[in-house]
């Protein structure tokens, strides 16, 4: 106990040390988490009211986000080497004007979900000026209701701020002065996921980037942007009531290059305000046709997603004037037509997308560029033979879910590598179906209504071809047919496989449905492997059976082997237990008789024999060891007298009643031949090994001698037992009682 007290007292007072060497280096990265260096520390999400005391001065980044603060802290002019500050998801409803003094190192500062309800508790002319390189300030999720009319002392003021974020202020209006006018430097301005429905009079020279998706614009007056001559990334998505265009002006700026108007209420295009731009995003608007023209001064235009509208109608100079254009999106409409030659205006076009319109047919359309058309899922029943010939550069052509029920003999392009016919109805195709696309490489007919298996002969002009799509066609298998073999060894060996051969499985005839071509034709292409495998299966019902046999005789022969072990360990071990026992018995003998002859009897001395007794015993001249011998001979006479009771014989009547009491329950229980076995052992074992130690005394030598001569004799062992018996147990009932029953048990 003591031990362990010293050790807790110890281990205490050495915890008690480092933590001094810990808070003497920096007592904040106990609470916070610092990087190795002390350069980065992150106290967020620790309940905190302030800035802890200690945090090193070398700090660049500190993270205070998500904690209980409510002014900003005294001690951060100390940390004048802080880079980013993160201070979101506090409490901070004012900033002091000398809050950033000394930290002209500071490039962000986050102060995002905090309880800011008014741009004047900001002290939104001063408290930015000391901080003279920052570039970033979050301020987002904070309440300001309005832009609206800010007067002067209202004005954000910083000379190097570079990046201005006030995402979901629930700022309704920006009117009047504008609020980046203090912000001489400003590029970026995001006010997402506000009320916004007005914007009027932003003007910054230097503004790059402007993002308002997510508001409640409606329209934009047509020179609004002017006063941005520097804007180039205009994201205005998700305004659902947004219209660009209205029939007095259009919006405009020389400057835009990419505008995301995407999810808004566009309903007629006009991009002819912003002659330098490289992007448009228009999808998910209400456009309902696109006029002659359209684009014609966006001739630097180079991707224009017009998907999900409403276009049903184009013109043939629609796309006059996209020289530039790459990527054109016209998915998800409900065009019907397209004029033969509009694609031509567009000499740059690669991508063409046309994905789930209302065409009916692939017509002659003519484009020298567009290398990847998709029109799938449109209502295509029709295709001309020569509906590729105008597609001079076309490589992946994409007319899966469609309604084709044939594909044109002699279908032809130069260039075209990838065709998908996935999800068509077409039943047949022939070895003149293919033969004009030598440069094909992938044919998809998933989900078509093949029967007749094809032949490898249909592709005798197709050398690059590494890929065939034939799933989910109701092949009809006709084992028999060499052809069939021939071309399920064409689409699925190695080294030139084309398609797994999981996905080949028969539709007829009826017993084979739903096998795959492989399972139902295996014996019909393997004819001798019927008969191996016949053989193989006697011959694998034989192997069992011997195997079996040998198995059992093994386990068998194991068993007895370890039965006969088992038992010689028993043997071994019973052996053992006797001699165990036969040691036991003698060395009790032996401290008995030691006992005996070292210690005068206590019975001797609280009860005196009586007169008679006295009379009756020796006289003690003989040396200690033959007093055994003499007592013997005193109990075979005490035995002889029990009739006659005397009261000092009291004590030995009763504990010698007790033992005869406890034999008798002994000898009840044990069959009369071990009752006569364990008689005849007790003298032997006494006789045998103590002789050495009761030789000296006459008396000994004596019994032995008549011993040995009367030997097998059992009436004689009988007489004498209870003479070498009484004397001994007695003593040693009365000096452990406890041990003497289990003792009794052992013989
Ligand atoms: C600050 O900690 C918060 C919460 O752990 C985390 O979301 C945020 O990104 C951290 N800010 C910086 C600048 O690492
Ligand atoms: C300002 O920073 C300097 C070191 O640049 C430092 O010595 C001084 O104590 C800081 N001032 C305050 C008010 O912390
Ligand atoms: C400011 O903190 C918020 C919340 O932790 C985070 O979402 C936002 O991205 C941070 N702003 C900047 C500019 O890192
Ligand atoms: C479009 O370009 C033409 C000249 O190519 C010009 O006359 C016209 O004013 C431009 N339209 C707009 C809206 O800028
Ligand atoms: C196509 O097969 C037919 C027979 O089925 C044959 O007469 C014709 O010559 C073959 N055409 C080509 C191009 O292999």
């Amino acid at each position: 106990m003591r031990l362990q007290g010293l050790l807790l007292l110890v281990i205490l007072a050495s915890a008690e040390i480092s933590d001094v060497d810990d808070s003497d280096s920096n007592d904040a990265c106990y609470i916070c988490k610092c990087s190795a260096d002390k350069t980065n520390v992150d106290c967020s999400k620790r309940g905190l009211t302030g800035i802890p005391d200690g945090i090193s001065e070398k700090v660049m980044r500190l993270n205070m986000s998500s904690n209980e603060i409510s002014k900003i802290p005294q001690n951060l002019n100390k940390l004048h080497n802080l880079v980013e500050l993160d201070l979101s998801n506090n409490r901070v409803s004012s900033i002091p004007e000398d809050a950033l003094n000394n930290m002209t190192s500071l490039e962000l500062l986050n102060l995002s979900q905090n309880d800011f309800n008014s741009w004047l508790n900001l002290n939104p002319n001063e408290f930015l000026q000391p901080a003279t390189n920052l570039k970033i300030l979050d301020l987002s999720h904070n309440k300001f209701y309005t832009m609206d009319n800010l007067a002067n002392q209202e004005l954000l003021i910083s000379p190097s701020l570079e990046t201005l974020i006030l995402d979901n202020c629930k700022i309704t209006s920006i009117r009047g002065r504008s609020p980046l006018s203090g912000l001489i430097n400003i590029r970026v301005f995001k006010i997402n996921s506000n009320p916004l429905s007005r914007i009027q009079g932003l003007v910054s020279p230097t503004l790059k980037s402007f993002y308002a998706s997510n508001c409640l614009l409606s329209s934009i007056n047509h020179n609004e942007l002017s006063y941005l001559p520097s804007l180039v990334y205009l994201q205005l998505s998700n305004n659902n009531g947004l219209v660009l265009y209205s029939s007095s002006n259009t919006v405009m700026s020389n400057s835009l290059k990419y505008l995301d108007v995407s999810y808004c209420n566009i309903m007629q295009i006009s991009l002819a305000g912003f002659p330098n731009l490289r992007r448009a995003l228009i999808s998910h608007n209400v456009v309902r046709f696109l006029e002659s023209n359209n684009f014609i001064n966006n001739s630097k235009l180079e991707y224009l997603d017009l998907s999900y509208n409403n276009i049903g109608s184009l013109k043939s100079d629609t796309f006059r004037g996209l020289g530039t254009l790459k990527y054109l999106d016209l998915s998800w409409n409900e065009i019907a037509h397209i004029p033969e030659d509009s694609l031509l205006e567009m000499p740059s076009l690669t991508q063409l997308k046309l994905r789930r319109n209302y065409l009916t047919r692939v017509g002659h359309l003519s484009s020298t560029s567009v290398s990847v058309l998709d029109m799938s899922y449109c209502e295509i029943n029709t295709m001309g033979k020569d509906s590729l010939e105008g597609w001079q550069s076309l490589v992946d052509l994409d007319l899966s879910h469609n309604l084709l029920s044939y594909i044109p003999d002699s279908l032809s392009s130069n260039t075209l590598k990838y065709l998908n016919f996935n999800f068509n109805r077409i039943s047949a195709v022939n070895n003149a179906t293919f033969y004009m696309l030598p440069r094909l490489r992938g044919l998809g007919v998933i989900g078509n209504r093949f029967t007749t298996v094809w032949s490898r002969s249909y592709f005798d002009s197709n050398p690059y071809l590494e890929r065939l799509d034939l799933m989910d066609n109701m092949w009809r298998c006709d084992c028999a047919d060499s052809n069939m073999f021939d071309f399920y060894e064409f689409v699925t060996l190695e080294p030139n496989k084309k398609e797994e051969s999981y996905n080949l499985i028969c539709n007829s005839p009826v017993n084979l449905v739903g096998q795959t071509w492989l399972e139902a034709c295996y014996f019909s292409w393997n004819p001798t492997d019927k008969k191996a495998n016949a053989d193989a299966l006697i011959w694998f019902i034989v192997v069992m059976i011997v195997g079996l046999a040998l198995c059992l005789t093994l386990i068998n022969v194991i068993r007895r082997s370890m039965n006969r072990r088992l038992a010689g360990l028993q043997e071994e071990r019973l052996r053992q237990v006797e001699e165990a026992r036969d040691r036991l018995r003698q060395l009790r003998m032996r401290a008995e008789q030691e006992a005996l002859c070292n210690a005068p009897d206590p019975r001797d001395l609280v009860a005196p024999p009586s007169y008679d007794e006295a009379l009756s015993m020796p006289k003690l001249t003989t040396s200690c060891q033959s007093l055994c011998d003499e007592r013997t001979g005193k109990k075979k006479r005490r035995k002889g007298r029990r009739k006659t009771k005397s009261s000092g014989d009291l004590l030995e009547e009763t504990e010698r009643n007790g033992d005869l009491s406890v034999g008798d329950d002994l000898e009840l229980n044990e069959a009369p031949e071990t009752q006569r076995r364990r008689r005849r052992r007790r003298p032997r074992n006494f006789g045998s090994h103590e002789i050495a130690e009761l030789d000296q005394s006459p008396g000994v030598r004596r019994r032995r001698m008549s011993e040995y001569g009367m030997s097998g004799n059992e009436s004689f062992t009988v007489v004498v037992e209870p003479v070498l018996e009484r004397p001994l147990r007695p003593r040693n009932r009365r000096y452990s009682i406890d041990d003497d029953e289990p003792r009794e048990s052992d013989f």
